[in-house]
C-alpha cells in the first residue's frame, strides 16, 4: 500500500486588499484585526497547531509589518513586562514567538487566491499542506483543519471544509455540486464533489454547499493553479484551480463541525467578538451583564 504524506506545512494567504473593512484595512492587513484581544490570524494559527501542523508559511502584501512583527520576539517589551513583574502578560507574548516556525512569502500583486497559494509553490515542494484563510475564525471542538486532515489521511486526496447557506448567500462563495459518500458508517457529512464554481448567481448555483476557508491540498493543485486564466472578478481563483485539479482525481468536501465567522465581514467580526468575548471566563460574566443592561 501506497504511503499516505502527513500534512505538515500550513499557508495562510494574507495579501487581500480587505476592501470590505475599509478604512480599518487601509494601514494594517485584515488579518490583523483583532477578535476580543487576539489578531485573526492568531486563532488561525492556534488551530493549524492544534491540529498537528507545525510549519507555517504566510503570504503578506503591503503594510505586512505588523504580521511578521507580531509573531518575532520584542525584546523591549519583554523586558518593560519583567522588570515590572508582569508574568502574566510576559508569557503571552513569549508563547506568540514560541509558537511558530514561520516563513513569509510576497505577492507583490492581489491578484487573487489561487495566486496568492502558488507563491508557497517552492517552500511546499511535493507534499500535501493545508491552506487556512484566517479571517474564517472556527470555533469546534476538534480543529476544523484537524477534521478535514482525518478525511485527507484517509483517502489521500484533497479536501475542503463545506457549510450550507442560504441560497441567496452562495454568490459570496466557491460552491460545490457534490455527492455524499460513506465514511466511518456515517454519509451526511462527507462528499465527493463532481464540480466547483466561484460566486454563482443563486439561480444558477448546483447546492448551496459553500466552500469556506479550510483546505486541504494535494501539491498537483500548483500546476492547477498554472494552468488556468483569471476568473470572477478578474482573479486567480482557487476554486477554478480545484476544477482543473477534478481531472487529476477525486476531490473530498467536508461539513466540518463547528461555527465559522467570517471576520472579514463588519457584521460576522462583530458576531465573533460578541460570541467569543461571551465565552470568555475573565470577560464573559461582566460583558453578559451589560448585554442584558441595553434596551434593544
Ligand atoms: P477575500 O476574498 O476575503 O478578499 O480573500 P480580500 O481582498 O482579502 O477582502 P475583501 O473581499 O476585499 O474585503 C480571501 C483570503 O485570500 C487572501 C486574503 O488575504 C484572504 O485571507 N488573498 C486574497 C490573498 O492573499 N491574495 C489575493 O490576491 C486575494
Amino acid at each position: 500500500m501506497e504511503m499516505i504524506p502527513k500534512v505538515r506545512k500550513a499557508v495562510f494567504p494574507a495579501a487581500g486588499l480587505g476592501t470590505r473593512f475599509l478604512p480599518a484595512t487601509k494601514a494594517q492587513p485584515k488579518e490583523m484585526l483583532p477578535v476580543v484581544d487576539k489578531p485573526l490570524i492568531q486563532y488561525g494559527v492556534e488551530e493549524a497547531l492544534d491540529s498537528g501542523v507545525p510549519n507555517i508559511i504566510i503570504i503578506t502584501g503591503r503594510n505586512k509589518s505588523s504580521i511578521e512583527d507580531h509573531f518575532d520576539v520584542s525584546f523591549e517589551l519583554e523586558n518593560v513586562l519583567e522588570s515590572k513583574h508582569k508574568d502574566h502578560l510576559l508569557s503571552v507574548v513569549r508563547k506568540i514567538s514560541d509558537m511558530i516556525n514561520v516563513s513569509y512569502v510576497r505577492q507583490k500583486e492581489a491578484l487573487g487566491l489561487g495566486h496568492a497559494v502558488l507563491r508557497a509553490r517552492e517552500l511546499i515542494g511535493p507534499e500535501p499542506f493545508a491552506v487556512v484563510l484566517a479571517d474564517d475564525v472556527i470555533e469546534a471542538k476538534r480543529p476544523c483543519l484537524r477534521q478535514l486532515i482525518d478525511v485527507h489521511d484517509f483517502f489521500g486526496a484533497s479536501v475542503v471544509a463545506l457549510m450550507e447557506v442560504p441560497r441567496e448567500a452562495v454568490s459570496a462563495y466557491g460552491v460545490v455540486d457534490a455527492e455524499p459518500v460513506e465514511h466511518n458508517g456515517a454519509c451526511d457529512k462527507l462528499f465527493r464533489i463532481r464540480s466547483l464554481v466561484e460566486k454563482p448567481n443563486p439561480q444558477d448555483a448546483p447546492s448551496n454547499l459553500a466552500i469556506i476557508g479550510r483546505y486541504v491540498l494535494t501539491p498537483e493543485i500548483f500546476q492547477s493553479i498554472d494552468s488556468i486564466e483569471a476568473g470572477a472578478g478578474g482573479e486567480i481563483q482557487l476554486t477554478d484551480a480545484l476544477r482543473h485539479l477534478l481531472r487529476n482525481g477525486p476531490i473530498y468536501g467536508l461539513l466540518f463541525e463547528g461555527t465559522r465567522y467570517d471576520a472579514g465581514d463588519k457584521l460576522g467580526f462583530l458576531k465573533a467578538t460578541v460570541e467569543f468575548a461571551l465565552g470568555r471566563d475573565d470577560l464573559g460574566g461582566p460583558f453578559r451583564e451589560y448585554l442584558k443592561s441595553l434596551e434593544l
